[in-house]
């Protein structure tokens, strides 16, 4: 356990730039849990960790704002052979990435 949180936090400072792999909100957990019923704030962070520690090792780090929300799922599924995610990592990943680009539903 120790050294899984040390792994993360030398991936954290790998990036240095965190405003740019924003955390998920409670907004974007919600609305996360609407389309995925057992989405939690912890697995969409989970999500995010997994972009910062094993999405930079090949290329810079695309942050979640590079891509739109409709086009993440097709790339994790072309990077995930590549950087060795389990399904459920890959899951994870796309839930974050798509909750966080999504654009907020329209005003009523
Ligand atoms: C083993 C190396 C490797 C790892 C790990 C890796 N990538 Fe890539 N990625 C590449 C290469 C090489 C390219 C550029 C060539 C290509 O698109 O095939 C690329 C391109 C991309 C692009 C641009 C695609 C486009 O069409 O413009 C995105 C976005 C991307 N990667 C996201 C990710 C994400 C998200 C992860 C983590 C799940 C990841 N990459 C992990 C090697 C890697």
């Amino acid at each position: 356990m120790r050294s899984v949180r040390r792994f993360i936090a030398s991936a954290l400072l790998v990036v240095g730039c965190a405003g740019k792999v924003p955390h998920p909100t409670s907004t974007q957990v919600g609305r996360a849990r609407a389309r995925w019923p057992d989405t939690t704030k912890e697995s969409l962070e989970n999500g995010r960790v997994l972009l910062i520690a094993r999405c930079s090792g090949c290329h810079e780090l695309y942050p979640p704002a590079a891509y739109p929300a409709t086009e993440w799922p097709e790339l994790v599924v072309d990077m995930t052979k590549r950087s060795k995610l389990s399904a459920a990592e890959a899951e994870a990943l796309v839930r974050y990435l798509v909750s966080v680009t999504e654009p907020a539903a329209p005003a009523p």
